[in-house]
């Protein structure tokens, strides 16, 4: 695991355009449970029942039962030490931009500029019939408010991207736009399995990019995509990587 550490500083200092793509393994270490490993969120709830638009309009509040939780769980997380890293970087001027998977505005709150939330985030609460926006400090969540639009009553839904949803066209074209670009991508904390988002590491290597991946286990890309795989928590791998990039 050494020699992959130093053989991704020494692509990481050569690098003009590299990004990162993150998923829920990065929060992992901050109390937030991923989706897919055991013990994971959909071991808990079927995302086939909670995490689709279609089950959303059915049945609503049955949905609230799971956002209620990730919003209790979210609330207390703080950045960790992958997340610093990658503002670290970021600040060391050699990583361009983050896209991430997550909706826990952690990269944000670990000093992160360019952040791009491929799959929303839990800042809003639309209607999905008359498409009034509110804040969710407009309702009491903490105490499972179900919030309901005002003007029309409908049960709002957090502006995160939902299965059978558009991924929002800023975050696509941009995402699209920095991988294109991009000469090296980290891949943190993704099982890679959830597409666009997952084509991502492909569209670096078509153009002759790098891809290091930071994971606990091998994924879809480890055998395939991955030039460089990284194994470990990466709240120490990726200090160990910036901190041989500092030396
Ligand atoms: N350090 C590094 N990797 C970790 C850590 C850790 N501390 N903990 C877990 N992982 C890895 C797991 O091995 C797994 O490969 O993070 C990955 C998490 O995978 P998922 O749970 O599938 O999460 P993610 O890839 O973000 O899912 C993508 O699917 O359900 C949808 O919208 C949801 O954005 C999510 C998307």
């Amino acid at each position: 695991m050494l020699s992959a550490i130093s053989d991704a500083v020494s692509v990481i200092k050569k690098s003009k355009s590299m990004i990162a793509l993150t998923g829920a393994g990065i929060s992992v270490e901050s109390g937030i449970p991923d989706f897919r490993s055991a013990g994971g969120l959909w071991d808990k709830y079927d995302p086939a029942i909670y995490a689709s638009i279609h089950s959303f309009r059915n049945m609503p509040e049955r949905v609230w039962e799971m956002i209620f939780e990730l919003i209790d769980i979210t609330e207390r997380a703080k950045p960790n030490s992958a997340h610093l890293a990658l503002a670290n970087l970021e600040e060391m001027g050699l990583l361009k931009a983050v896209i991430t998977q997550n909706i826990d505005n952690l990269h944000q709150e670990a000093g992160s500029k360019n952040v791009i939330e491929y799959h929303g985030n839990a800042k809003h609460l639309v209607c999905l019939t008359c498409g009034a926006q509110y804040s969710p400090l407009d309702f009491d969540l903490e105490h499972k408010e179900i919030p309901h639009c005002e003007a029309c009553g409908k049960v709002l839904k957090p502006s995160v991207v939902f299965f059978g949803e558009m991924i929002p066209p800023d975050a696509l074209y941009n995402s699209q736009r920095y991988a294109e670009e991009a000469d090296v991508v980290l891949v943190v904390g993704t099982s890679a399995v959830v597409y666009p988002a997952a084509s991502i590491p492909g569209v670096v290597k078509s153009h002759g990019g790098i891809v290091i991946e930071f994971n606990l286990e091998r994924t879809e890309l480890t055998g395939s995509i991955t030039d460089i795989f990284i194994q470990g928590k990466a709240g120490q791998t990726l200090p160990q990587v910036v901190n041989l990039l500092k030396e």
